[in-house]
C-alpha cells in the first residue's frame, strides 16, 4: 500500500496512530506505549536520576518522510513550542521533492583531555610524551577493553603546551567510541592516563575529562531546494531565495541573529536528540563552541544560490556525537519507540538525520522570516497553546483559535474574554 502523508497533521491522535499502525511503522508494544502513555516507569526513573519524585511529560511527535542519503525516515520530534514540528514537515516535504539532503560524515571519534600544571620542563615532557605515545595508548585501551572488542578504542595522543593567565601541558586523547557517545569511556581512560603523564611530565594533573567540542565527530548536511517551490510567482521566489541568503549572511556578521538564527537550528536538533535519549547539553554546547570557531559567534548554516541548477543550496556543519547505545538510550520506553521508527540507525546515521534536520529547521524559519513574516504561521499554531492557557475545554478550543486567528489577535488577556463571552452565549 501506498503511503500518503498529504493532511497527516489534520487526523486526529487517534487516526493518525491508526495510520501508523496499518503501515506497519508501529508494532503493538510501541502502539499501547503511545495510547496509553506507558511512558517512563517510575521505578526507572529513580534509577535514573537522584531524588526522583516522578516523571516529566512533553508532547512526542514526528516529522514524516524526511529524505537523506536517499532513505526516507519518520523522525520523532519531542518539543513544547507550536510551529517547529509544522516547519520542519514543511521544509522536510519541500526537500524530499528536490532530491533530499545528502549527508557526510567527517569523523566520529571523540576528544578528551589531561591538563597537567607545574610542568618544570615543557619541552623535554613534550618529547617524552610522544616517545611513550604507544604505551600511552595501550595504557587507555586496557582501562577500557570492552570498546576495543567492539572495533573501537583509543587512536591519537599529542600534548600542547598553553600559555595564558596559567601555564599548561595539554595532553589530548582521541577515541573511537563506536555506536556510544563515549563519555564514560573517555572519562575511565583519562584517568587511568593520569599517573603515567604526571611521571612522564614531572607535572600534577588538574583534571581528565572528555571535551563537550567534539571536532573530530563534525556531520555536514547539504539540501539543494528548486527555486520554482519557494512562490508560485517566479520573480517572487527568485526574491524569497535571495533573501534567504542574505538572511544566512545577516547571521554571519551579527552575533545577535547568529543566536537566533542557531535557536532555530536547535529548535529541531533537540527535539530530535531528546527523542532518541541523546545528551542534549553535550551537543548545544559543542555546536556552540564550534559556531564560535572563528572568534565571533556565527549562525550555522550558510545558503546560497546555484545559478546553473537555479537552486538556493544549503549547508550545516557541526560537531554531532550521537550515540545509539548507552547511558539512558535503553532505559526508556518511548526512546525505544523512536529507535523503531527511525529502523534502527546507527550512531553514523542518527547524526545524518539530526543534521539535516537542523537544516530543514532553518530553511522553514528563514523562509517565513523573510517572506510572511513569523508570527502569520507560528502564531496561528501558538493560538492552540493560548486557548488551552486560558482554560478553554474540548469543544470550546477550535471556536476559539479560529476567532484568536480572524482577529490577529494573540494575547491571553483577549483569548479570556473570548472564551467568557462563547460561556455566556452557551
Ligand atoms: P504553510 O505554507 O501555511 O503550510 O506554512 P501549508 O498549510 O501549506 O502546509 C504545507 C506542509 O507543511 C504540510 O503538508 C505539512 O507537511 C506541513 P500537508 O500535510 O498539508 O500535505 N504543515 C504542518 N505539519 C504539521 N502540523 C501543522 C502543519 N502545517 C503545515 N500544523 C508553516 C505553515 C507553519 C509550516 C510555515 O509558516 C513555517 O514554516 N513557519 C516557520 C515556523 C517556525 O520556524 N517555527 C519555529 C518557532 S519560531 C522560532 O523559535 C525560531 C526563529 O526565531 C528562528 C530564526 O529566527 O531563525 C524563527
Amino acid at each position: 500500500m501506498k503511503l500518503s502523508w498529504t493532511g497527516f497533521s489534520k487526523k486526529s491522535l487517534q487516526e493518525r496512530l491508526k495510520f501508523l499502525q496499518d503501515y506497519h511503522l508501529l508494532n503493538e508494544n510501541n502502539q499501547a506505549n503511545l495510547e496509553y502513555n506507558h511512558t517512563l516507569p517510575l521505578s526507572t526513573a529513580d534509577q535514573m536520576s537522584e531524588n526522583v519524585i516522578g516523571t516529566f511529560a512533553l508532547p512526542y511527535a514526528f516529522v514524516p518522510e524526511v529524505m537523506v542519503d536517499g532513505q526516507v525516515y519518520q523522525v520523532p520530534f519531542v518539543t513544547e513550542e507550536p510551529s517547529v514540528v509544522a516547519a520542519a514537515s514543511f521544509a522536510a516535504k519541500m526537500i524530499k521533492r528536490s532530491g533530499g539532503f545528502k549527508t557526510t560524515i567527517h569523523n566520529r571519534q571523540m576528544i578528551g583531555q589531561v591538563a597537567l600544571y607545574h610542568v618544570p620542563d615543557i619541552k623535554n615532557a613534550i618529547n617524552n610524551i610522544q616517545e611513550k605515545k604507544q604505551k600511552l595508548l595501550e595504557l587507555a585501551n586496557q582501562a577500557h577493553p570492552s570498546i576495543v572488542k567492539r572495533g573501537g578504542g583509543a587512536r591519537h595522543l599529542h600534548a600542547e603546551y598553553l600559555n595564558g593567565e596559567a601555564e599548561f601541558l595539554i595532553v589530548y586523547l582521541t577515541v573511537d567510541t563506536q555506536e556510544a557517545m563515549g563519555a564514560n569511556i573517555l572519562n575511565t581512560m583519562l584517568e587511568a592516563l593520569k599517573t603515567p603523564l604526571e611521571e612522564l611530565s614531572g607535572g600534577k594533573s588538574l583534571m581528565a575529562i572528555l571535551s563537550n567540542y567534539a571536532t573530530e565527530a563534525l556531520v555536514t548536511a547539504t539540501c539543494e531546494i528548486d527555486i520554482r517551490f519557494l512562490d508560485r510567482n517566479k520573480s517572487e521566489a527568485l526574491d524569497i531565495a535571495k533573501k534567504i541568503v542574505l538572511a544566512s549572511q545577516f547571521a554571519k556578521q551579527d552575533p545577535y541573529r547568529a543566536s537566533t538564527h542557531n535557536k532555530g537550528i536547535f529548535n529541531g536538533i533537540d527535539a530530535v536528540v531528546l527523542a532518541t535519549g541523546n545528551d542534549w547539553r553535550a551537543i548545544e554546547a559543542g555546536a556552540h563552541a564550534y559556531a564560535s570557531r572563528n572568534g565571533t559567534y556565527q549562525g550555522l548554516t550558510t545558503w546560497s544560490i546555484k545559478e546553473a541548477t537555479q537552486t538556493l543550496y544549503g549547508e550545516i556543519t557541526l560537531p554531532l556525537p550521537i550515540a545509539t547505545k548507552g547511558g539512558s538510550i535503553g532505559l526508556n520506553p518511548t526512546v525505544q519507540v523512536s529507535f523503531d521508527l527511525l529502523n534502527q540507525p546507527t550512531a553514523k546515521e542518527l547524526a545524518s538525520i539530526i543534521a539535516s534536520i537542523g537544516l530543514a529547521q532553518n530553511f522553514a524559519a528563514l523562509k517565513a522570516l523573510v517572506s510572511t513574516g513569523i508570527q502569520q504561521g507560528h502564531m496561528k499554531l501558538q493560538a492552540k497553546s493560548l486557548a488551552l492557557l486560558a482554560g478553554a475545554q474540548d469543544t470550546e478550543i477550535s471556536p476559539l483559535v479560529s476567532q484568536l486567528i480572524s482577529e490577529k489577535n494573540f494575547s491571553l488577556k483577549r483569548a479570556q474574554e473570548i472564551l467568557e463571552d462563547f460561556r455566556q452565549k452557551s
